[in-house]
């Protein structure tokens, strides 16, 4: 029977057992310490014990740019872009001649940013005319962009085979006809993918797993929507079927759903060539791959996911007895989220007693649920660190909690920070270059932060910080 109190569950007789602290995290040996796995890779503590990235101090940074503000250490992200870009290209080189990389803009776009991803030589999946509209502004070539999306407009769609897209991801069979008659329109033939639901149910939180049946995306293969979209598409002169398309899942760990993905596209794939007699010359295997928010996350590097992505592509298209089609992949949160520490300074702090003798102290931000809604969105676990200065102090159970008027306004749900971290401290959180500003709101007619990259001792504004006068522009009085 449900134990039930009035003053909340936790108040009921058996509670004091609940754990207050989750298993993975354990009291540090020392406060100080930045885990290599959780931040970018020029992040360290200079002389004073203050965290530096890309040469500049955190108290410089603040200085300059304010808080709360995103912080993109350049070398990382477009370290990360360039060994997907190379280690894709590596493994599948014997089988497909290479493999093509699509950062996937939705977990953070600027012009700035897909300028880097144009030099460095990877294309774009983009979901909205806003974010093809970014990467072209960043000199990405239309034919290196990808378009998807559930419900894309006539006008995007248009605006997408205006820019000379490689591909449109179709998503229904209705859209079977809107891109062809949009195509005809133009008189231009539209390279399309179909974007199948394979049945995969991946290991991820429910709102971002994609590929089991009950959900709005893609076509489904055992309901035969999928080989009906195939035939459809094949009978419109102006749609040419690059090949398939399969995203499983957001932040995945085991590639076990990725295999049966990949064994059930290259399935369909086979039954369409051999049925239809076409060869479809591409696959897309989706993005998703983890990312390490915590301790607890041990994430593969880009060779092995690409390694072993090649092996389970060769071994089924020599047991189907297929050509391997050109390959691509669309990571976005591996490439982005650990590029990327939020700066917050430290306001009020608070101390609770739980059951069972233990004490929480809340540590408030000068940000929170508008500039990252992922922890009250997904129960994301994050990690936190005293940026501005080193301490001798213990660490004490904390949880980072924002300024909006909600009690789920949490940031960091649980950490150790020290004991003596306080009002004008400034505390860094790692791992939020990825679907934190993307999904940024105004909640509280809060301002949304400044992204800035850094390099060489130089910040660059990405994104420039919201005023209250952008705010009030919108309001029409
Ligand atoms: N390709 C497609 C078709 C997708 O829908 C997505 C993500 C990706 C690639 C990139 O997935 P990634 O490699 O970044 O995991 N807002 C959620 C994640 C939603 C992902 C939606 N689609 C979050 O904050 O966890």
């Amino acid at each position: 029977m449900a134990r039930t109190h009035e003053a909340g569950q936790l108040h009921a007789p058996g509670s004091s057992s609940i754990a207050y602290v989750p298993a993975w995290l354990t009291p540090p040996a020392d406060v100080n310490e930045l885990l290599p796995k959780l931040w970018a890779r020029t992040v360290e503590r200079g002389a004073d014990g203050a965290v530096r990235v890309g040469g500049l101090s955190v108290a410089e940074l603040a200085a300059e740019h304010g808080t709360p503000l995103y912080v993109l250490d350049e070398a990382d992200f477009r370290g990360r872009a360039v060994a997907f870009r190379d280690a894709f290209a590596a493994a599948f080189a014997d089988l497909c001649g290479g493999a093509d990389v699509y950062y996937a803009t939705k977990a953070f776009i600027a012009t700035g940013v897909a300028r880097w991803l144009a030099q460095d030589g990877l294309s774009l999946d983009t979901s909205s005319s806003g974010e093809l509209e970014l990467g072209l502004r960043g000199g990405v070539p239309g034919e290196r962009i990808a378009l998807h999306g559930n419900n894309k407009s006539r006008a995007e769609i248009e605006k997408a085979l205006r820019a000379g897209v490689g591909r449109i991801v179709v998503d229904s069979l209705q859209e079977v006809d809107v891109v062809a008659e949009v195509a005809a329109s133009l008189g231009v033939v539209a390279p399309v993918m179909l974007r199948i639901t394979v049945g995969v149910e991946a290991h991820t939180h429910s709102y971002i797993a994609t590929a089991h049946e009950d959900q709005k995306f893609g076509l489904s293969l055992s309901s035969g929507a999928a080989q009906a979209a195939v035939a459809k598409v094949l009978t419109r002169p102006e749609l040419r079927l690059l090949g398939l398309h399969s995203h499983i899942g957001s932040q995945i760990f085991d590639m076990g759903g990725f295999e049966v993905s990949a064994r059930r596209l290259l399935g369909l794939h086979r039954t369409v060539e051999r049925e239809h007699g076409v060869t479809l010359p591409e696959m897309d295997l989706g993005g998703g791959f983890g990312v390490a928010y915590t301790s607890e996350h041990d994430p593969l590097g880009p060779e092995e996911i690409a390694g072993r992505l090649a092996d389970i592509v060769a071994r089924e298209c020599l047991a189907q007895g297929i050509a391997v089609p050109r390959i691509s992949v669309e990571p976005g949160r591996a490439i982005a989220a650990p590029s990327t520490f939020t700066l917050y300074e430290v306001g009020t702090t608070k101390d609770v007693d739980l059951d069972g003798g233990v004490r929480r102290r809340y540590v408030s931000v000068d940000g929170g649920m508008s500039d990252n809604v992922r922890t009250a969105l997904y129960d994301a676990d994050y990690s936190a660190t005293l940026a501005s200065r080193a301490s001798g102090a213990p660490g004490v159970l904390s949880r980072v909690v924002g300024k909006h008027c909600e009690s789920g306004d949490v940031v960091v749900k649980d950490e150790f920070l020290p004991a003596d971290a306080g009002a004008g401290d400034l505390l860094a959180v790692p791992g939020t270059g990825a679907y934190c500003r993307s999904m940024a709101s105004n909640y509280n007619q809060i301002t949304r932060p400044a992204v800035v990259s850094v390099r060489d001792g130089v910040s660059t504004v990405l994104v420039r910080r919201e005023t209250p006068e952008d705010l009030l522009s919108l309001d029409a009085g």
